[in-house]
């Protein structure tokens, strides 16, 4: 029995990127009898970023309203808000003082989100330490991340180690896990698709503006009836990543043929895009008028996290001399 844990910020409304590239695959995952899943809202994480709490608390519903919409089973996998487990914080601050600042200093994320953001907290400095408590306070084994998140699990396990050899055997050692189909799925102008960056789709829109935003993909201006290069269009990745083989083959065809426009290319995708999350859709709009069932659901799996992370703080305070 592998125990599975990941974590998704609640900055936005998660988009057709993180869907692929994170809630789905963690969710696939979950469903093995041989797994058992921690998946929780990083709200804590958010505040990194997000002061405004009417703000923080419409994007924690709406985020656990996709992952419930996406199909978690919540009976099978506990499913949390990090933030009613301040037991957490207390894990964080006790890694804080097992981890060297300088090493701290040199993590990719801090610098990139520095060069970024106005508001360089000390929240966004330390945020690698409040993760590495949110994998070490559940026992993971297994943490799916995307590759943007590979050196704060590094970070954990270092962690893990130093503090067992220090005090004993205490962590369980976790592990990461990249999915290489779904790690990058670009956005409308061909770059990793990012909330931050504004090239976002999201796939819970009116059908209208989900149109615009799908119409708003970049291509290159090769005419209707030229062949046009599959492998570099946005356009049919993202068509290839929710379609069937022979729907792929045919599209596929189509470009290498020319004959198929560009504007053709994003109907079919937007067309698609509804199809394929058509039942998704309408569970996210439900819950969207429902906000006390996702918040009833988060209750729940926070009554279960609860017990082993009472159980990790008091083995951890033990092992310090608490
Ligand atoms: P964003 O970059 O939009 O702020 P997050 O940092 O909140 O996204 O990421 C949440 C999860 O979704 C992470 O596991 C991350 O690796 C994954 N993810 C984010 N963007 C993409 C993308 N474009 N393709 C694949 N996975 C992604
Ligand atoms: N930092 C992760 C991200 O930006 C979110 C996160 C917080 C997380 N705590 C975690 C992911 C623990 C995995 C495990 O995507």
């Amino acid at each position: 029995m592998a125990r599975i844990l990941t974590g998704v910020q609640s900055t936005g409304t998660p988009h057709l990127g993180n869907i692929l590239g994170a809630v789905i695959p963690a969710i696939e995952l979950s469903k093995s009898s041989k797994n058992e899943s921690f998946f929780f809202i990083a709200d804590m994480h958010s505040l990194t970023q997000i002061k405004n709490g009417e703000i923080l608390r419409k994007n924690t519903i709406n985020t656990a309203a996709v992952w419930l919409a996406c199909g978690i089973d919540t009976n099978k996998s506990v499913f949390y808000k990090q933030s009613d487990i301040p037991e957490v914080t207390e894990l964080a601050w006790y890694l804080n003082c097992y981890f060297p600042y300088q090493r701290l200093t040199l993590a990719h994320s801090f610098k990139d989100k520095s060069k970024n953001l106005k508001d360089i907290n000390s929240g966004l400095f330390t945020y690698p330490l409040l993760m590495a408590a949110d994998i070490l306070l559940y026992d993971a084994d297994i943490v799916p991340v995307g590759k943007d998140q590979l050196q704060h699990i590094e970070i954990t396990r270092d962690l893990a180690m130093k503090f067992n050899k220090h005090n004993g055997e205490t962590f369980v050692i976790p592990s990461s896990m990249t999915n290489n189909q779904t790690e990058y799925i670009p956005g409308t102008d061909g770059e990793k698709m990012s909330k931050s960056k504004n090239n976002i789709i999201d796939i819970f829109l009116d059908e209208k503006s989900l149109r615009k935003q799908i119409m708003k993909i970049k291509t290159d201006s090769i005419p209707i009836e030229k062949p046009k290069n599959h492998k570099t269009c946005t356009v049919f990745k993202l068509f290839s990543l929710i379609s069937k083989s022979s729907e792929i083959e045919e599209m596929k065809k189509n470009y290498i043929n020319g004959g198929l426009g560009y504007g053709d290319a994003k109907q079919l995708l937007f067309e698609k895009v509804l199809k394929f999350f058509k039942a998704h859709r309408e569970k996210y709009n439900y819950l969207q008028n429902n906000p006390n069932l996702v918040i009833s659901e988060l209750e729940k799996g926070s009554i279960k996290a609860k017990e082993t992370a009472k159980t990790t703080i008091k083995k951890v305070r033990n092992k310090i001399g608490f």
